[in-house]
């Protein structure tokens, strides 16, 4: 169809799009752009079949060996783009102060000259020689009341083919839309536009990046990265960037959090949400396998692994969705033994990106098994030997490798994953990667001090994030690279959040901060995780009942050794105590760094917070 506001342009609309904004929205895109195609996404099989063969063609992708891992796909990403860039990530609100001293800021409308309207604006024929996909989605169940809708426009096949599987994703979300609907416009391109004739390459991307936001309305544009959060914007950019400033200024919650169901041997069902920092164990928490020897009659399903919005429900307390249709994991560290699960969920339908491939065209990433395989093509298409690993230092997978795979295969779904009502939750969990310090498991006393823990939660950076590694940094409720608006202005939400569930009667979460990374004088970690981190779960589950004990230290209550069920793990008294130890020197210190965070939010920081921290320091002086 040719659109009326752009004569000449081809939109290539299907008859069944009726938003005119929608339309005038990609003619509008489409002529700054300047793709040589458009098509539209409708989300079916043979689109996403269509879409892998041609990247298969192009060499972005290769299929991987259908015997060993049915219909799945591996891709190489350019060495330069294997992360999430959280320097060239910008909240672009009217004033500085809304978007707080954590995020970089720049004023809308100088971003906008830059990207768009100005003479040597980077979106200006960015998308050249390129098919532009228009890619709608639904956050949430389609249709849902609590659902959001978003429409990307990439000129990556490989986003679009990810998108699919991360969202709900083609027609029935532009059926949602109909004819006036609202959605979130979402802008991509990978900053490489093609000549007449030019070949392209594998993966292609920009060095200069640009991953922007604009939270008054609404929009995300996204220059120069095909990979992960920059890129699949329905995930951070949308889901977490956006939809916080949405939350704050309606009354509800976008959080980075995995939402879990566990159920005791009795039938009880409890529902939990843990927000960790990126690539420090959500995946994989929310996909715990309990322990067999201890644990009989104890299922955990998931709901969701990395983001959770929480409203409200009609009976007061907090339910809690899971936005998004699948799963972008890390895949290094990955195994049976740490984790069956997970490893079940990735048989068949994946799309892998930056693992190793095996000789006989399968995948291997480090940690999968304990012998790597004698000969492998690493991430970057080298021939790699565990010789040449040891030689070189060179990984086989990077270490932000990630896979793509949909919730539905996953064996442990939770039955009501998709339910539009999501879950009323019992208990936050927030838990940063931190070799010391910080004890194995804390319950805050109340909402406020609970708020505090998340609020002062450090973290060791990953490889999540491009630059330095295993710098801790403060990382507040594990949204410092994912806050839309203000992180002190997020302090005060949960704080009035807290404060309206209390009045109105409705039973509170408990919130809980963890960490599962002490590590020894030997430099290990000291607490086995992943499946045994079920023994941690029930003490929990037991403070909600009121019947597990535990002992008052100096930042919240914390059980004691006898407070913990061990059987089938052969852990000491001493071990114990090296994780869930509150050593008072090492607390002085980290109180000089959670006072400089509350400096760099001085600015409409709660006074609850600094009041807090006065009474944790009396009781470390005590
Ligand atoms: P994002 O997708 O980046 O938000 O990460 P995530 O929080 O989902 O982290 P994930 O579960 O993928 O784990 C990241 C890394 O931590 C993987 O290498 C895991 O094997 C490892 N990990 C997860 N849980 C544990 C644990 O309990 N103990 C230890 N030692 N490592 C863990
Ligand atoms: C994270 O970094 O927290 C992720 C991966 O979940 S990405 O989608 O790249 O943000
Ligand atoms: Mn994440």
């Amino acid at each position: 169809m040719n659109h009326p506001a752009m004569p000449g342009q081809r939109l290539n609309a299907p008859a069944y799009v009726k938003n005119a904004k929608l339309l005038n929205w990609v003619a509008q895109v489409a002529a700054l752009t300047e793709p040589a195609d458009i098509v539209w996404c409708d989300g079916s099989e043979a689109e996403y079949n269509r879409l892998c063969a041609q990247l298969v063609a192009a060499g972005t992708m290769k299929k991987l060996n259908p015997e060993l891992r049915p219909n799945s796909y591996l891709a190489l990403s350019d060495p330069s783009d294997v992360a999430r860039v959280e320097d060239r990530t910008y909240i672009c609100s009217e004033r500085k102060e809304d978007a707080g001293p954590t995020n970089n800021w720049m004023a809308p409308a100088e971003m906008r000259t830059l990207l768009q309207t100005g003479d040597s604006a980077l979106f200006k024929g960015c998308m050249r020689g390129r098919t532009m996909y228009v890619v709608p989605f639904s956050m949430g169940p389609l249709g849902s009341h609590i659902a959001h809708i978003g429409v990307e426009l990439s000129d990556s096949p490989y986003v679009a083919v990810n998108m699919r599987i991360m969202t709900r994703m083609g027609k029935g979300a532009l059926d949602v839309l109909g004819a006036d609907g609202e959605f979130v416009p979402c802008v991509h391109t990978v900053g490489a536009p093609l000549a007449a004739g030019q070949k392209d390459v594998a993966w292609p991307c920009n060095k200069t990046k640009y991953i922007v936001h604009y939270p008054e309305t609404r929009e995300i544009w996204s220059y120069g990265s095909g990979y992960g959060g920059n890129a699949l914007l329905g995930k951070k950019c949308f889901a977490l960037r956006i939809a916080s400033k949405m939350g704050r200024d309606q009354g509800w919650l976008a959080e980075h959090m995995l939402i879990l169901g566990v159920t005791s041997p009795e039938g009880k069902k409890y529902h939990v949400g843990a927000a960790f920092p990126s690539a420090c164990g959500k995946t994989n928490f929310a996909r715990l396998v309990p322990p067999k020897s201890a644990y009989q009659g104890w299922t955990v399903t998931t709901v969701g692994d990395d983001i959770a919005w929480i409203k409200p429900g009609k009976d007061g307390r907090l339910h809690a969705i899971n936005p998004e249709a699948g799963y972008f994991g890390v895949a290094p560290g990955t195994n049976y033994e740490t984790n069956p699960n997970c490893m079940d969920s990735l048989k068949r339908d994946v799309i892998f990106t930056n693992v190793a491939l095996t000789d006989d065209g399968d995948v291997w990433w480090e940690g999968m098994s304990k012998q790597p395989p004698a000969h492998l093509i690493d991430w970057q298409g080298k021939d790699w030997t565990p010789q040449i690993g040891k030689d070189t230092g060179a990984k086989a997978a990077h270490p932000n490798a990630r896979f793509t795979v949909a919730a539905t295969n996953n064996p442990v779904l939770d039955p009501g994953w998709d339910s539009p009502e999501g879950y009323a939750l019992d208990a936050f969990i927030f838990g940063g990667r931190r070799s010391t310090t910080v004890p194995l498991v804390t319950e805050a006393r109340d909402w406020v001090e609970g708020v505090y823990m998340a609020a002062t939660m450090g973290s060791e950076t990953t490889a999540a994030a491009a630059g330095q590694q295993g710098v801790v940094r403060r990382d507040p409720f594990a949204m410092l690279p994912f806050m839309g608006y203000n992180m002190a202005d997020h302090f005060q939400h949960w704080l009035n959040m807290g404060a309206k569930l209390a009045a109105s009667g409705a039973q509170m979460p408990k919130i809980f901060c963890v960490n599962w990374f002490r590590k020894g004088a030997d430099g290990k970690f000291v607490w086995p995780g992943y499946g045994d981190n079920m023994r941690v779960l029930e003490w929990m589950l037991g403070r909600i009942e009121g019947k597990a004990g535990g002992t008052e230290n100096a930042f919240g209550v914390s059980p004691r050794f006898e407070d913990l069920r061990w059987d089938g793990l052969p852990f000491t008294r001493e071990q114990f105590d090296s994780v869930i130890g509150v050593d008072k020197a090492a607390w002085a210190q980290e109180l000089v760094l959670h006072q400089e965070l509350f400096t760099q939010l001085a600015f409409h920081l709660p006074a609850e917070l600094p009041a807090t921290k006065a009474r944790i320091e009396q009781r470390l002086a005590a």
